[in-house]
C-alpha cells in the first residue's frame, strides 16, 4: 500500500487520516504562544507524570460525564480513573499486555478495527467474530458464541469483548445503548463459568465525530458497568491527529497495572502536547473545533454517498454514515476485493486505493472471511478527490463485474 501511495496522481480512499485543511492551526498557535509566555513557560516543557496532566484528567472526566448525562461526581467518572496515553492506540496495546496471555480469546465485532486485530495477533490472542446488525452488536450471536465456548471448555480462555461502539471502524455502525447494557449483562452471566472477570473494552474513538442522530450514552453510564467497563477514546480525531493524545477510564486493579506498564514504556505522554489539549478543552476552542469538524465530515460523507449513487452499479450496497470517517461498501459475493483480486489491481490501474474488507476480519476458524467488501474513507481526501476517486472506483468495479 505504501508503494501504491507513492504513485503520482493516486487518490487514496484507504487511509484513516483526518481532514488536513480543517486542522486547528490558528487555535494551536495561539495556545502555544500563551503556554510559553510568563513564569509557567518552563514547566510546560518539563516531564509530566505517568498518569497524565491533572487538569486534563479532570476536564476529560467532566466532559465524559456531561456527554453521558451523568453527575460528574459519579464513581465511574472519577478523574483518578483517567489514564492519559500517547493516542488511544497506546492504551489498546497496554490493555493487551496487562489483560491477555498467549492463547486467550477476545470477542470482536465481525468486522473490526484491523490495527487492533494486529495487536491481538502480536500477543498470540485469538479473536472470535460477533455478527453485527444495523443497530450494533448481534446479541444472539454473542450469546451463542459464549455458549459454544462454555460447551467446548474454552470459556476459561475468554477475557474480554472489544467493541468500537460509535461509528465503527470499518463499518460506521453504532451499537445502541440498550445493546451495550444487554451485552454487559450477558458477559456477567458467563463470568462464573469463566472463573474471572469478562471485560467490555469500549473504544469510542469516533464518538465526537457524529454528524446526525442522537449521541448515545457510553457503557460506563450503566450501573452494571461497575468494574467491568474499560472506556478508551482520543483527542486525536476530534482535534489534531498530530498531537496524538488519547485517554482511558479504567477500573482497579487495571488502572494500577496499566499505569505501571505505561511507566515502563514512557513514564508519561509528552507533557507539552497534553498542555495544548488541556488549554484547548478549557478555553472551549476544542468544542468549537469539534462543531466545525462535524459539519465538514457531514459534507464529505454526503459527497461520497452522492458519488457512489451516481457511479457504482446498483448491486453495490452501503449504509449512509452518521458519523466517523468511513463508508463500508458491500459488493456481490462473487466480486473479490482482496489485495490479490482483479478489482484491487484494476483500481490501482485507475489510480484509486481502498482498504480490502477481508483485512478487517479476525482469524476465526468457525467461518470463512468475507472477501467482497471495502472500506472507503472520506477523512483526508478533498471533496473533489472523493468525487474523482469514486468515479474511478466505479469504472474499475464495472470493468471487473
Ligand atoms: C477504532 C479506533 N480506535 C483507536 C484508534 C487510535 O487512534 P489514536 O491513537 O490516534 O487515538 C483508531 C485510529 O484510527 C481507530 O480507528
Amino acid at each position: 500500500m505504501r508503494e501504491a501511495l507513492e504513485q503520482p496522481g493516486l487518490i487514496s480512499l484507504a487511509a484513516g487520516f483526518t481532514d488536513n485543511p480543517s486542522l486547528p492551526v490558528a487555535e494551536t498557535r495561539v495556545i502555544i504562544k500563551d503556554l510559553l509566555k510568563g513564569k509557567k513557560g518552563p514547566s510546560h516543557l518539563q516531564y509530566g507524570t505517568t498518569h497524565g496532566d491533572e487538569p486534563l484528567r479532570k476536564l476529560t472526566a467532566q466532559r465524559l460525564a456531561r456527554m453521558d448525562k451523568r453527575p460528574k461526581k459519579g464513581k465511574h467518572y472519577n478523574p483518578d480513573r483517567v489514564l492519559i496515553t500517547h493516542g488511544s492506540q497506546q492504551l489498546l496495546y497496554i490493555l493487551n499486555e496487562i489483560l491477555f496471555d498467549p492463547g486467550d480469546i477476545v470477542l470482536v465485532e465481525d468486522p473490526s478495527y484491523f490495527v487492533y486485530l494486529g495487536i491481538m495477533q502480536s500477543h498470540g490472542v485469538h479473536g472470535k467474530g460477533i455478527r453485527m446488525e444495523p443497530d450494533g452488536l448481534d446479541l444472539a450471536s454473542l450469546e451463542t458464541t459464549l455458549e459454544k465456548l462454555k460447551k467446548s471448555g474454552q470459556l476459561t480462555r475468554l477475557k474480554a469483548l472489544y467493541l468500537v461502539s460509535y461509528h465503527s471502524n470499518p463499518t460506521g455502525t453504532t451499537t445502541c445503548a440498550a445493546k451495550k447494557e444487554a451485552a454487559l449483562k450477558i458477559l456477567k452471566k458467563y463470568e462464573k463459568a469463566a472463573g474471572h472477570p469478562l471485560y467490555l473494552i469500549e473504544d469510542a474513538a469516533y464518538r465526537e465525530l457524529s454528524f446526525s442522530g442522537e449521541d448515545t450514552p457510553s457503557a460506563l453510564s450503566f450501573h452494571s458497568a461497575a468494574n467491568r467497563v474499560i472506556y478508551t477514546s482520543t483527542y486525536s480525531k476530534p482535534f489534531a491527529t498530530g498531537l496524538r493524545v488519547g485517554y482511558g477510564f479504567l477500573p482497579e486493579p487495571l488502572f494500577t497495572a496499566a499505569a505501571r506498564v505505561k511507566g515502563n514504556h514512557d513514564f508519561g505522554t509528552a507533557n507539552f502536547l497534553q498542555q495544548i489539549l488541556s488549554s484547548a478543552v478549557a478555553n472551549e476552542s476544542y468544542e468549537k473545533h469539534v462543531q466545525k469538524l462535524r459539519k465538514r465530515y457531514a459534507s464529505k460523507a454526503h459527497a461520497m454517498t452522492r458519488a457512489c449513487k451516481k457511479h457504482f452499479p446498483e448491486k453495490i450496497k452501503w449504509e449512509i454514515p452518521e458519523g466517523g470517517l468511513y463508508l463500508w461498501a458491500n459488493l456481490p459475493t462473487k466480486v473479490k476485493t482482496d489485495m490479490r483480486s482483479k478489482l484491487f489491481a484494476e483500481s490501482l490501474k485507475q489510480k484509486v486505493l481502498y482498504v480490502p474488507g477481508n483485512l478487517c476480519y479476525c482469524d476465526d476458524s468457525t467461518r470463512r472471511k468475507p472477501n467482497h467488501q471495502m472500506r472507503l474513507s472520506y477523512g483526508s481526501a478533498s471533496i473533489k478527490d472523493i468525487e474523482e476517486g469514486i468515479t474511478r472506483l466505479g469504472r474499475a468495479i464495472k470493468k471487473v463485474m
